[in-house]
């Protein structure tokens, strides 16, 4: 291979490499996922971080602007005149003391990476804005996905901004929130509602793909996964380039634990930085794959030889008719396509992963909320998560800790609003369904009658 960025195949037993320039979600000899790679020798990549910091002073410049983009050097895929960005990755690291009192952090240790505030709403934006550029560069007129809604959203959005694509989404039947679907449907995109789970929506889409050569912009797509490795570059920025102790992640189609593990590797490789930080990848009790098998029957990357565990797996799931299922709809999936580049990066990143409940989920989202920075019940499962691992021991109170929100909290407002509610009935439905018993940090309406007297006497006794 010429090229200075080029493909390769994650098995080291393979390695086969590719052009950037072909289109695949896998190899073509063994069927491993793909890694977009580099001659890092030719490239030249900037010897210290703290080079970055100059494109701070060139933010009329939409590269530099682009949380994403600013990194170009670290994922020189192609060339400026060809990037896709609508100004994605506008996001920052913040602090929160009320959430660090409730997972038990010290105050200031534990850091919230709020990429609910990209311009779809969600951290999805950050890959998309990556795999839209290489369909771009090779030509493509369609771009399709597979998605609990975000994917489809951010998917939906490039296509209308930019006009340069046609958005074909696949979705699961009832199984997207409709803070999500709202901005599929607006944005124009073909929606294709099938009957089934995200898991069979992910099926579908890889084969209709396939057959109609439409580009597949899901995270099996190695280039959606180099624009999320921005985002930890971007945690690394605010903390002035240090690296933190802990990094917490949601998991689902495991994308993003993925794009972290590969970025943290490169920048050691590189010398660019001196630490690892440790990588906790949380389920949804629910849908709850990696963690049964990581943590119960002890999958791991071996070498990039993961022992055959995941078919057998999931023709257990088949046999016992058992679907993924959780309020974290984000979430919501058995199979998740990435699990062996996930477990390169626990494996690199001294990983854990752990499982939390819809109402471990839904308690640190209001807790979340109370903080200030809302979000979907999918990114507080990383803090539920960070939580059980302090009070597990894991994670210990001095450690610095980044719990990374993935999602803003107007993506699913019929979670939040039946947690807060005083309807007994609204709250049976939609979360006593899942096994959430109470509300424990509800924030209810104060029911008035229309009559001023009595609501300044509601006001100054709840006030
Ligand atoms: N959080 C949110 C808000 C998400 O939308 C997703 C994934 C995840 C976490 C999980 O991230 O897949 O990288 O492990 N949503 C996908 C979608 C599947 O279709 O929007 P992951």
């Amino acid at each position: 291979m010429t090229d200075v960025a080029f493909q390769r195949c994650i098995s080291p037993q393979c390695g086969a490499t590719y052009g950037v320039d072909e289109v695949r979600t896998a190899c073509g000899a063994c069927g491993s996922l793909l890694d977009v790679a580099y001659d890092w020798q030719r490239l030249k990549p900037p010897s210290k971080l703290s080079w970055f910091e100059q494109k701070w002073s060139r933010r009329y410049e939409p590269l530099s602007l682009s949380g994403v983009w600013r990194f170009h050097e670290l994922l020189p895929f192609a060339p400026p005149e060809k990037v896709v960005t609508i100004g994605e990755g506008q996001t920052q690291l913040h602090s929160s003391p009320g959430v660090a009192k409730y997972v038990g952090i010290a105050g200031g240790r534990l850091l919230l990476q709020y990429e609910g505030m990209n311009p779809s709403g969600s951290f999805k934006d950050n890959g998309m804005s990556a795999a839209f550029t290489h369909a771009h560069t090779i030509g493509a007129k369609r771009a399709a996905c597979a998605s609990t809604g975000n994917t489809s959203a951010s998917l939906a959005l490039y296509c209308s901004v930019t006009k340069l694509m046609r958005a074909v989404i696949f979705i699961g039947s009832g199984k997207i929130s409709y803070g999500k679907l709202s901005q599929a449907l607006d944005y124009g995109a073909l929606t294709m509602q099938v009957a089934g789970d995200f898991d069979d929506a992910m099926q579908r889409v890889q084969e209709v793909s396939s057959q109609l050569g439409i580009y597949l912009v899901n995270s099996v797509n190695p280039f959606r996964l180099e624009g999320q490795k921005t985002i930890m570059y971007r945690v690394l920025e605010s903390l002035r380039w240090q690296v933190p102790d802990w990094i917490v992640v949601p998991g689902g189609n495991l994308g993003n634990s993925s794009a972290f593990g590969k970025a943290f590797i490169e920048l050691h490789e590189l010398g660019l930085i001196d630490k690892i930080p440790r990588l906790a990848v949380i389920n949804a009790a629910g849908a709850n794959t990696l963690f049964e098998l990581y943590e119960h029957r002890g999958l791991r990357w071996n070498g990039g030889k993961p022992q055959e565990m995941s078919s057998e797996y999931y023709e257990e799931l088949d046999a016992d008719k058992k679907r993924a299922s959780t309020i974290a709809s984000a979430i919501e999936i058995n199979r998740p396509v990435n699990l062996n580049k996930c477990l390169r990066a626990l494996d690199r990143c001294r990983g854990v992963v752990r499982e939390v409940t819809d109402q471990e989920i839904l308690d640190a989202k209001a807790q979340v909320g109370a903080g200030g920075l809302g979000c979907e019940p999918a990114s507080a499962a990383s803090v539920a998560g960070a939580k059980m691992l302090v009070a597990q021991g894991v994670i210990s109170p001095e450690e610095q800790v980044v719990c990374i929100l993935t999602g803003h909290q107007l993506k699913d407002p019929d979670a939040t609003v039946a947690y807060h509610t005083t309807d007994q009935d609204q709250f049976n439905k939609v979360l006593g369904s899942r096994g959430v018993r109470r509300a424990n940090y509800a924030n209810r309406a104060v029911a008035v009658p229309n009559d001023l007297v009595e609501i300044i006497k509601a006001i100054q006794l709840y006030s």
